[in-house]
């Protein structure tokens, strides 16, 4: 195999977005976002400063797991539009300086692929190896991410398939070379078709234990529920059905072909310890992975000034996230409204100069709260297979353009989700003309880092400063976030520093819950 070794490091000055292409604009009114959507509304990208998005999956899908179920990897799902559509999308968005990253799900397809259909035809058929599959009904103790056992039992042949998420997801069996010959292929099509790289769907659970051993179970009165409510999952340690240690090979395999496109490879890996992470984003693995102790805890100043600098110390190739399609917003869980808004600012300003980059979830800009959606009008798989107590629907309705029936989403009367309690002062056209609006105050955020090589690039220096707030150089800025409550005053480094963003008025010391981005004059 060939090897490139060539640095590709343009998404180090990035700002990034998470396009949710279901709820961002429906351009035809059947009531679903889609391509051509996306592509009306790439101007408010660009005056956000946005320079990669990331689109949600786009493919052909049951929709058992809102397009995390893939049934064709080449080609778009009628309900977003056509490949060209994508192709137009990638070229409008290059004409304005923004790449796009296709959302990659190489864990598991969907049960309609015609791989999985063919595979559960006979033991026997040429597909059959690109799955899991085992005698016994379940033949471990592995259980799925989204509740029950990670085992199904298919009648027709009378084995089980794994599946670490639903029973619609079945998992794929990496260690089959014909699997990795697919997915090159699947790479390099899109890359073709002018992506510039991928969101990597949980590439940390790709490569399971080859004699798939019982995880060790733990003693019931240390197991605690997740922030989803999750204690099932929570009692496993979870050693041999993810993050094995040949995971690297098929990093390095996918180098070899994305490389000469200088493309960017992002891992959405779901673990926070900083040694394990770091395997993921070692030289000629992963270009980076979301860093996701920002979206999993509440407001506990001291531990997230702790936790932002130590994984900002330890991993190299972070992306910064407060935000997803996955769990409750940023503004909602640092305490809702106007308190949870500010937080979200301070954190946001908190990393701005972090390497490598920032990425935003659409909606994030307007500072919106979760929505309330009854459980039982809720899309979401996680209710329908893990016990009704968590959806995400809440955070995935459609996005706010402007006042009114549809919000501008859709001139549909329904949309393929609840629309939710928005308000006008949620809405883009709203938050645009009023200069106090989140939306103004995060697009002067990113122009600020867009207009600073300083806080994009060079080593970051961890200034001294009390538990509770964070303080780093880097180059001609520095950054202060004071989250706690205590208004602080601080010795910054020798010069003369002008404050150049702040979340609230800074005079002299750095009030409580408010972050500041210094210049050297
Ligand atoms: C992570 C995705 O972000 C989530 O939405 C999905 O349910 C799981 N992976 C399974 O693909």
């Amino acid at each position: 195999m060939r090897e490139y070794r060539r640095p590709v490091q343009w998404w180090r000055d990035a700002v990034g977005y998470q396009v949710y292409v279901p709820s961002f604009a429906d351009s035809n009114g059947d009531g679903w976002g889609d391509l051509p959507g996306v592509t009306s509304r790439l101007d408010h990208l660009s005056d956000l400063g946005v320079n990669l998005l990331w689109l949600s999956p786009i493919h052909p899908s049951p929709f058992a797991d809102h397009g995390y179920d893939v049934a064709d990897y080449l080609t778009v799902d009628p309900r977003f539009g056509t490949v060209a559509d994508a192709e137009r999308l990638v070229a409008a968005a290059a004409d304005r300086g923004i790449r796009v990253l296709l959302d990659l799900v190489p864990n598991h397809t969907s049960t309609a692929h015609p791989w999985f259909r063919a595979a559960r035809r006979s033991r026997d058929d040429p597909h059959r190896d690109y799955y899991h599959w085992s005698d016994g009904d379940p033949p471990n103790n592995w259980v799925s991410a989204f509740g029950g056992p990670a085992w199904t039992r298919d009648e027709l042949t009378g084995q089980s398939y794994l599946h670490l998420f639903a029973a619609d997801q079945p998992d794929l069996n990496w260690r089959n070379p014909a699997v990795a010959a697919e997915f090159d292929a699947i790479l390099r099509t899109w890359l073709d078709r002018g992506f510039a790289g991928f969101r990597i769907d949980v590439p940390h659970v790709m490569s399971k234990h080859p004699d798939l051993l019982d995880n060790p179970a733990i003693p019931a009165d240390l197991v605690a529920p997740d922030e989803r409510g999750r204690v099932e999952w929570n009692s496993f340690e979870h050693l041999y059905d993810r993050d094995q240690p040949d995971i690297g090979d098929i990093f390095r395999r996918w180098r070899a072909v994305t490389d000469p496109y200088d493309a960017f490879l992002l891992g959405e890996v779901s673990l926070l310890d900083p040694v394990r992470l770091a395997r993921y984003t070692a030289p000629g693995a992963l270009h980076a992975c979301f860093w996701f102790g920002l979206v999993r805890r509440g407001w506990e100043p001291a531990a997230l000034a702790s936790w932002i600098r130590s994984a900002a110390t330890d991993v190299p190739g972070l992306v910064w996230v407060l935000s997803s399609h996955d769990r409750s917003r940023a503004v909602s869980r640092y305490g809702g409204g106007a308190v949870g808004r500010r937080r979200a600012l301070v954190l946001s300003t908190a990393t701005i100069g972090l390497p490598d980059l920032p990425l935003l979830y659409q909606g994030e800009e307007l500072g919106l709260d979760d929505v309330h959606i009854p459980l039982d009008e809720a899309q979401d798989p996680l209710v329908r297979f893990g016990g009704g107590t968590f959806a995400r629907d809440a955070v995935r309705t459609p996005m706010p353009w402007r006042p009114g029936p549809g919000l501008g989403f859709t001139t549909a009367s329904r949309a393929w989700i609840a629309f939710g309690d928005r308000g006008p002062a949620d809405t883009v056209a709203v938050q645009a003309a009023d200069p106090a609006s989140p939306l103004s105050a995060y697009r002067r955020l990113i122009a600020l880092r867009r207009a600073s090589p300083s806080l994009r690039s060079g080593a970051v220096e961890w200034l001294d400063a009390p538990a509770e707030v964070l303080a780093y150089r880097r180059g001609d800025c520095v950054v202060v976030a004071n989250l706690g409550v205590s208004p602080q005053s601080l010795a910054l480094p020798d010069g003369t520093w002008r404050v150049a963003f702040a979340t609230s008025t800074v005079d002299g010391v750095v009030p409580g819950e408010t972050a500041v981005v210094f210049r050297r004059e």
